[in-house]
This record gives C-alpha cells, sequence and structure tokens, in this order.
C-alpha cells in the first residue's frame, strides 16, 4: 500500500508521517519513510538545487523537469522495490505536489502536466493521500518561525493561496482516495485522525 501526506508548507506533515510510521512498525507492518524532492541520493541532490535560495533565475519549466527526475529515480529505485516486497510506503509529497504547486502555484497547463508526471511516475498513483489542510498565512508563519525557510516558501502569499485552492481540486476529482484533515488542529488530534482512517484503509485491503 503506497500512502502520500500532502499540503501546504507548514502544514505539519512531515512531523504526522514521521509519527504515523512509528505507529505502524510498533503495529509490526514493514514500512518505507521516505520523501519528496528526495528519497535518493540522486533525487537528494536535485533537492539542494531546488531548495537553493540562490537560484532565483530557475524557470518553471526547469523546475517542473528537476521535480520530475528526482521523482523519476524515487520510484524505481525504492518506492516500486520496497511496494513490491510488500511493505508499506509513506511518502512525505509525491506526484500531487506538482500539480498543487506547479500547476495551481505557478498556474502552468494542467494537462502537460499530469503528462510529464505520468512519464516520471510510470503511472504509480498512491493508494491513499492524506492532506494536511491549514491556511497558507498559517502555514508561512509556522515555516518562518521553524528556520527551514527554502526558495518555494519565498514564493508570495498568494502563491500558497492558489496551492492550497489547487489541493481543493484535487480532491474533489478523486474523493476515493483522499482524506482531508484540519491541519490547525493540535498534532495530537491530527495524529489520532490519521491512525484511525490508515488502519481502516489496511484492514479494508486485507480483506479484499
Ligand atoms: P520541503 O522542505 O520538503 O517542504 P515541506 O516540508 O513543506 O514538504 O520542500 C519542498 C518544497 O517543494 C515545498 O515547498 C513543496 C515543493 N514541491 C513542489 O513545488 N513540487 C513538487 O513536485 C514537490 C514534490 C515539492
Amino acid at each position: 500500500m503506497f500512502i502520500t501526506f500532502e499540503g501546504p508548507d507548514g502544514s505539519g506533515k512531515s512531523t504526522q508521517a514521521q509519527r504515523l510510521v512509528a505507529y505502524l512498525r510498533q503495529q509490526g507492518y514493514p514500512v518505507l519513510l521516505t520523501r519528496e524532492p528526495g528519497g535518493t541520493p540522486i533525487g537528494e541532490q536535485v533537492r539542494l538545487i531546488l531548495n537553493n535560495l540562490e537560484n532565483t533565475a530557475m524557470h518553471p519549466r526547469t523546475e517542473i523537469l528537476l521535480f520530475q527526475s528526482a521523482r523519476a529515480q524515487h520510484v524505481e529505485e525504492l518506492i516500486k522495490p520496497h511496494l513490491d516486497q510488500g511493505a508499506l510506503v509513506v511518502c512525505d509529497r509525491y506526484a500531487d505536489s506538482t500539480l498543487a504547486y506547479q500547476g495551481y502555484g505557478h498556474q502552468l497547463d494542467l494537462i502537460r502536466l499530469r503528462q510529464v508526471v505520468e512519464y516520471a511516475t510510470g503511472g504509480l498513483k498512491p493508494d491513499l493521500t492524506l492532506l494536511l489542510d491549514v491556511d497558507a498565512e498559517v502555514g508561512l508563519k509556522r515555516r518562518a518561525g521553524g528556520g527551514d525557510w527554502n526558495r518555494l516558501d519565498a514564493y508570495e502569499l498568494a502563491f500558497h493561496k492558489r496551492v492550497r485552492e489547487g489541493y481543493s481540486h484535487l480532491v474533489k476529482e478523486d474523493p476515493q482516495r483522499w482524506v482531508v484533515f484540519d491541519g490547525n488542529q493540535p498534532p495530537d488530534v491530527v495524529q489520532a485522525q490519521v491512525r484511525q482512517v490508515v488502519m481502516a484503509r489496511i484492514i479494508k485491503m486485507h480483506v479484499k
């Protein structure tokens, strides 16, 4: 089973993913926790280029292709082999981030974006996607306070608002795959809800 976390910057999804994985391992499941952009040695090198605050000249098409190059490596080197071995894979961001950030955020052609994403992933889609929804302002404030500021965080507030809207469109298109959580709640409350949803889905998949 392939589970992804999505959400605006500062939504708390990385912490939620880590806590979920610790819980699943405690329950005896083999789990891979990974993230995008990155996950593999090659992908982590691409991540440094993407996050570098000095790369202000980066064209949106360059940005798109760098994300996809990291993703292609990630799918082939890490995600697929683990899924084939029967592990659960939990990924902090995946293809939906491209649609939300580059598609809705940068307002680039969604049809073409879906084509490059399909090419990069070889068609691999998550079974379940957990969206942590927070206001763009709240997310950015959390990020600025945390000192983990990167090149993409530095886009203007309107960009981050479009990203949030974009996620809500993606949820409407495929409501079976997505579950939305209110990321303004205390982290423990969110985590309890996340565990409940994931365990219910795991049990349902076993029964099938
Ligand atoms: P990261 O430090 O991982 O941020 P976060 O903790 O919010 O996940 O940086 C990843 C940034 O890259 C984040 O701003 C979202 C963005 N991104 C895209 O724009 N497109 C993509 O396809 C992916 C995977 C991430």
